[in-house]
C-alpha cells in the first residue's frame, strides 16, 4: 500500500492509502467529532456531524470525514467558522429529536448550538444506525432493524429474534447516543416476551 502524504489543519501527515479522513486524523490525535461511526463498524455517512472541508488538487468542497478516503497532497480543514456552523445546526436538529442525549448536550455546548431552536419531534432516535449495523456486521443476528422512510423511519427490535438473541447480549446498548435503544428494548421485552422480564418472573412466584 503506498504512503499518501496530505495536511491536516496546517500539520503535514503521512497515512496509508485507503484511510478516510477521519482515521487519518485520528492517528495523529485531531479530534473531528461522531456520531455514526465506529471503528468495528463500515463507514456508514449518516449524521453528517464529522463534515469537513478539502481541497483535493482545488477541488475546494465539504466531505464526511468518516468515509471519505485520503488523497494525495489533501488540504484538510476540520474546524472553521462554516464547519462549526454546520455542527451546530445538526446538534440543534438531533437535539430535538433526542433532548435529554448526554452526547447531544456535549456537543451542543461545544458548539455553541440551541437545543430548543427546532421544534421537538421526540422520537428520542437521530437514526445513526449503530444498533442496526452492530447487530448485524458484529453479531450477525439482526435482531433489530430499521422500518419505513423519511420522517416516520425507526429502528425497532424484531420480537421474536431479540427474544433468544437479545437477552444475553445488548452489546448494542452502550453504543446509543441518545438512549433510546434501551426504551425501545424494554419496551419490545414487555410486550413481546414478558416471561423472561423480572416482572414476569415476579408474578410467576406470586401464584
Ligand atoms: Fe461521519 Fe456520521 S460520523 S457521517
Amino acid at each position: 500500500m503506498s504512503k499518501i502524504h496530505l495536511q491536516i489543519d496546517g500539520r503535514d501527515v503521512d497515512a496509508e492509502e485507503g484511510m478516510t479522513i477521519l482515521e487519518t486524523a485520528r492517528s495523529v490525535g485531531i479530534h473531528v467529532p461522531t456520531l455514526c461511526h465506529h471503528e468495528e463498524l463500515e463507514p456508514y455517512g449518516a449524521c453528517r456531524i464529522c463534515v469537513v472541508e478539502v481541497d483535493a488538487g482545488g477541488r475546494k468542497g465539504l466531505v464526511a470525514a468518516c468515509v471519505r478516503p485520503i488523497d494525495q497532497n489533501m488540504v484538510v480543514t476540520t474546524r472553521n467558522e462554516k464547519i462549526d456552523n454546520i455542527r451546530k445546526i445538526l446538534v440543534e436538529q438531533f437535539l430535538a429529536h433526542a433532548p435529554d442525549s448526554e452526547v447531544l448536550l456535549g456537543l451542543a455546548e461545544e458548539y455553541g448550538a440551541d437545543k430548543d431552536r427546532f421544534e421537538k419531534q421526540s422520537t428520542f432516535c437521530i437514526l445513526c444506525g449503530l444498533c442496526v449495523r452492530y447487530c448485524v456486521e458484529v453479531k450477525k443476528k439482526n435482531a433489530i432493524g430499521f422500518y419505513d422512510r423519511g420522517s416516520t423511519r425507526e429502528i425497532k427490535f424484531i420480537p421474536e429474534l431479540a427474544a433468544k438473541e437479545c437477552k444475553d447480549c445488548k452489546g448494542c446498548f452502550p453504543l446509543c447516543p441518545t438512549s433510546y435503544l434501551q426504551a425501545a428494548y424494554h419496551l419490545t421485552e414487555a410486550l413481546a416476551f414478558p416471561s423472561t422480564t423480572s416482572v414476569g418472573r415476579g408474578s410467576g412466584h406470586s401464584k
